[in-house]
Parts: C-alpha cells; sequence; structure tokens
C-alpha cells in the first residue's frame, strides 16, 4: 500500500527530472568528429617536434590576477569575459551570511540606514571579506600565454639553455558571445618561445612552424598577416599622435571607440563597425613612427619570411586585442569561417616575465584556435571518415565464444579493432550489425570452424570468404594491410 493512501493523502505526481544540457558555448565533441582532433593533435606535436619544442601542460585554473595583469585590464577578457570565483570556505560562507540576512529583509535596498543595512557591513568587514576574496579570487584560463611566463619564472626555465621552445593545447574559457566559430570554452593549440635573444630569425621561425602546421593539415585560402607595434620607446610617442588624431573626428565615432580615445587608442584601429573604417583610413600609421631599432627589426623579419618562402601581408591595423605585444604581431586567417576567421593570432611580449616578476625576457609566441581549424578543415572537405572496425566477430555457441575471447586477443594485440559482440546473435544479424559499424571483415566462429580449426573471414565489400587457420589469418590480414591505416 502506498503512504499517500496509507495516510488518505493525495502525493504529488513525481517530478519530472530534469533534462540537462551543456551550458551556452559549450559543447561535446563527439566521436564523429574527435578522429580529426586527434589527427590536428597529433600533427601538431609531430610538427612542433621538429622545430625543437617542447610540450608544456597547464593548470586549467590560475590566479585571477595573472590573467587581469597581463591582457590589461581595457580588454575584452579582463573586463567581461573571465570565469572567476572566489576560491575560498570562508569566503564563501561571508557572502553566504550576507545573502542570508538580505533575504529576511525587504528594505535593505530602500533604506540604507536600516538595521539590516547595518547588519551587512558588520558581516562585510568581519574577517576582512574583501581580502579575503580578492586573495583568492581564481579564474579559469582564457588563454596561456600568462600561464607558460608565470611557469617560466616558477621553476627558473631562465637557468636552462635559451631559448626555451614551449607548446601547449587544451581549453581555454572566455564569457563571450557565443556564434560559429566562437565558443566560451574552446581549444587552443599554442607555442611560446621565452628567453635569448630577440633576433627577428626567431620570430620569422615562429612564423614559420605555425604556417608548416597548417600546410601539413591542408588548410585552405590561408592569409598571413603581420604588423610592428613597436617598443616601449616609440609605441607611447605613437599611441599620443594617434590620440590626438582621434581626439579631432571622436563625433564620427562610436562610443566604443569614443571611450578608447583615453584607454587604448591603438584598439580603435581593431575596429570593424562599418561606419569607422573611412575615417580609420586617414589616420597616423605606426609605420612612420616606429623608432630606428624597430623598423630594422621589422624590416629583418620580413626580409627572413621571404627567405623562408612564407608569403605575407603587411597590415598596418592589426593590433591585436591583448595589451602585452609589443614589435611583430600577426594574425592569420583561413576559408569557410564567416566573421570568425582568424585562426591563429600572435606577437612578440618581451618584457612580460619581468612584468610578473620574473628577470628581463624576450618573449614571442602565437595561439591557433583548434575548433576554427577544425571547422575551416571539414568545410573544405579535408575532414577524415570515421574509422569504423577492421573486423567484427560473429560467433554461436559456448566453444566458438571461446575461441572468439582468444582470437580477439589476438588481433587486438596485433594492432586490429575488432568488435566482439557480448551476447550470441544469429550470423545474419550479426552480419547486419557488422555493416552498420563499417567492419572491413567478418570473422565468422561456429561449431563447424572451432572443430575444423579453419575459421571463415568473410569480406564485407564484395561478399567473398575464405577460410583459414589462425596462423594464416593473421598473415593474410597482414598482406591485404590491414588493419586499415587511417590516411588522413
Ligand atoms: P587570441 O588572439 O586571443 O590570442 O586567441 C588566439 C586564437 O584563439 C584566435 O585567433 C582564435 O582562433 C582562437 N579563439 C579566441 N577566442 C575564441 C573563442 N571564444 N572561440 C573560439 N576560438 C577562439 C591569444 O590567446 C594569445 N595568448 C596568443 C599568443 C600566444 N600570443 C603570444 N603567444
Amino acid at each position: 500500500m502506498s503512504e499517500s493512501s496509507a495516510t488518505g493523502q493525495q502525493s504529488k505526481p513525481p517530478a519530472k527530472p530534469r533534462k540537462f544540457q551543456a551550458i551556452k558555448g559549450v559543447r561535446d565533441l563527439l566521436p564523429a568528429e574527435t578522429p580529426l582532433w586527434n589527427h590536428v593533435e597529433e600533427t601538431a606535436h609531430a610538427v612542433f617536434g621538429t622545430f625543437g619544442f617542447s610540450e608544456i601542460r597547464l593548470p586549467i585554473f590560475e590566479p585571477a590576477l595573472l590573467f587581469e595583469r597581463t591582457v590589461g585590464t581595457d580588454t575584452d577578457i579582463a573586463q567581461k569575459e573571465l570565469y572567476f570565483w572566489v576560491d575560498s570556505p570562508k569566503a564563501n560562507n561571508a557572502i553566504r551570511s550576507i545573502r542570508g540576512v538580505a533575504k529576511v529583509s525587504k528594505d535593505v535596498a530602500s533604506n540604507s540606514n536600516s538595521d539590516v543595512h547595518q547588519r551587512l557591513l558588520d558581516e562585510a568587514q568581519k574577517g576582512s571579506f574583501d581580502t579575503l576574496a580578492e586573495t583568492n579570487r581564481v579564474a579559469l584560463r582564457p588563454e596561456a600565454t600568462a600561464s607558460v611566463c608565470r611557469a617560466y619564472i616558477e621553476h627558473n626555465m631562465q637557468q636552462l639553455p635559451q631559448p626555451v621552445k614551449l607548446y601547449y593545447m587544451g581549453p581555454m574559457f572566455r564569457r563571450e558571445r557565443p556564434q560559429k566559430g566562437r565558443y566560451r570554452q574552446f581549444y587552443q593549440i599554442g607555442a611560446e618561445v621565452l628567453g635569448g635573444n630577440d633576433s627577428p630569425g626567431i620570430d620569422a621561425e615562429v612564423i614559420d612552424m605555425v604556417m608548416t602546421f597548417f600546410d601539413k593539415l591542408q588548410l585552405q585560402g590561408l592569409e598571413l598577416d603581420i604588423n610592428s607595434i613597436g617598443c616601449r620607446e616609440c609605441r607611447p610617442k605613437y599611441v599620443e599622435v594617434l590620440r590626438e588624431a582621434l581626439v579631432k573626428v571622436k563625433d564620427k565615432l562610436g562610443p566604443d571607440s569614443q571611450r578608447r580615445i583615453e584607454t587604448n587608442p591603438l584598439r580603435v584601429l581593431d575596429s570593424k563597425l562599418s561606419s569607422e573604417q573611412e575615417i580609420i583610413a586617414t589616420l597616423p600609421r605606426m609605420a612612420a613612427h616606429l623608432c630606428a631599432d624597430c623598423a630594422e627589426h621589422f624590416a629583418e623579419v620580413k626580409r627572413q619570411l621571404e627567405l623562408r618562402g612564407v608569403m605575407y601581408r603587411e597590415n598596418w591595423r592589426l593590433v591585436r586585442g591583448l595589451d602585452y605585444y609589443m614589435r611583430t604581431t600577426f594574425e592569420i586567417t583561413a576559408q569557410g569561417l564567416g566573421s570568425q576567421n582568424a585562426v591563429c593570432g600572435g606577437g612578440r611580449y618581451d618584457g612580460l616575465v619581468e612584468l610578473l616578476g620574473g628577470p628581463p625576457t624576450k618573449g614571442i609566441g602565437f595561439a591557433i584556435g583548434e575548433d576554427r581549424l577544425i571547422i575551416s578543415l571539414q568545410e573544405s572537405g579535408k575532414a577524415p571518415a570515421t574509422p569504423g572496425r577492421d573486423i567484427y566477430i560473429a560467433w554461436m555457441g559456448d566453444k566458438a565464444f571461446a575461441t572468439a575471447i582468444r582470437a580477439v586477443k589476438d588481433l587486438r594485440a596485433a594492432g586490429y579493432r575488432v568488435e566482439l559482440p557480448a551476447t550470441e546473435q544469429k550470423f545474419g544479424k550479426a552480419l547486419g550489425q557488422a555493416d552498420k559499424l563499417g567492419a572491413r571483415y567478418a570473422l565468422i566462429l561456429g561449431e563447424d570452424e572451432v572443430t575444423s580449426g579453419e575459421w571463415t573471414l568473410k569480406t564485407l565489400a564484395d561478399g567473398s570468404q575464405n577460410k583459414y587457420t589462425e596462423s594464416e589469418l593473421l598473415e593474410y590480414l597482414r598482406e591485404t594491410k590491414a588493419p586499415a591505416q587511417q590516411q588522413l
């Protein structure tokens, strides 16, 4: 008897369980796609390895200040895109308690002299809530250059032979407006060169490496834009010239650019607003204001790119969205991506390690948007098919199952992709299943096969079948070059 009828009360119908969905801007990468992701990542390991880079694996979350300090306070990342939280039970308890007080009162907002207001203030002051919150604020990484610099300092990498050449891959997080090619959890493959000198040859080699990687993947419609945004000497002077020019045309600019005249005039050059394009074209350009050293450095980067056969386009408006850059900046676009067509961005950032308390250190690097790289490959038909199985084992009877288990172990040990159904099926059904899974062969094991020791191998593409002993079977598969290599 149910509880409700025993007590005579009607129980509520059970609540329908909530169906969860991935958070906006966050995606699952399904098996149909992951072979391409793996291929891209394996190619990165191989190509970057040939350039003498080693992999570094970094934490997914770090102190929020690490990112805020490095990417710059007037950047979208620092202002609105960082996912951060207070990683302290004490601070969280204080927040909870403040909330509790706020809940029981309706007059907190309307009457700032209220008793509750005072209690809220007391709570906030107790246990120096602000300090707790600030020192314990952590963030999901929006990029990894800052982490690489932090790791370089933390592990005294300046004592290793310089420069230190590192690469990384993994998820990054930015609270952006999601659209095709723009996600809140996205993946980057990046590389950084830290230490040593700032020879233009390093800039050219880093760019050459990413272009070699893209070529290897047969990424289509690539365009490489490069620029020099000067150094600590010449950039501030140019920024002033630019600011003066912007002030004169202020009325014709949108609110974002108007604000940036004060906070970061260079970012105005980044504007995509169509109404601002004509005005921007008339603004003074960095190239005319580079100091002699920067001009020489940029000329040499270009000469070295030419020496390496790397095609580029000079783009005076390429300033990039992060504050840490100086001198060389670059961006690479690819086809099939719509408005979010930058697959790679990078540049030089001498001084960033110092900003984080390390020794004066040269730095340059890039990050590739892996999601965008994958979309571009898919759109241009360069994506591989999902790998099927090499062999599906169709078995019937207990004795055949024991043989099938032995066979599957040997075949898997030899590297074949083998499916062994856990329950017995009629051969017709098993062959249908093998077909659906895209298997190349079905290995048929019934009473007859087990007794005679002659196994039947059916080629599913043409329906032909032959008998082999166990050792002949492996020999035959080897000769026919199975397992099917995934040719990408
Ligand atoms: P970034 O330009 O912010 O640079 O990002 C590099 C690449 O990551 C972009 O070109 C784009 O392909 C991809 N990306 C950025 N945001 C998203 C998003 N929301 N969804 C999908 N893809 C995205 C940096 O992150 C620097 N740390 C690069 C660097 C390394 N500079 C020097 N070293």
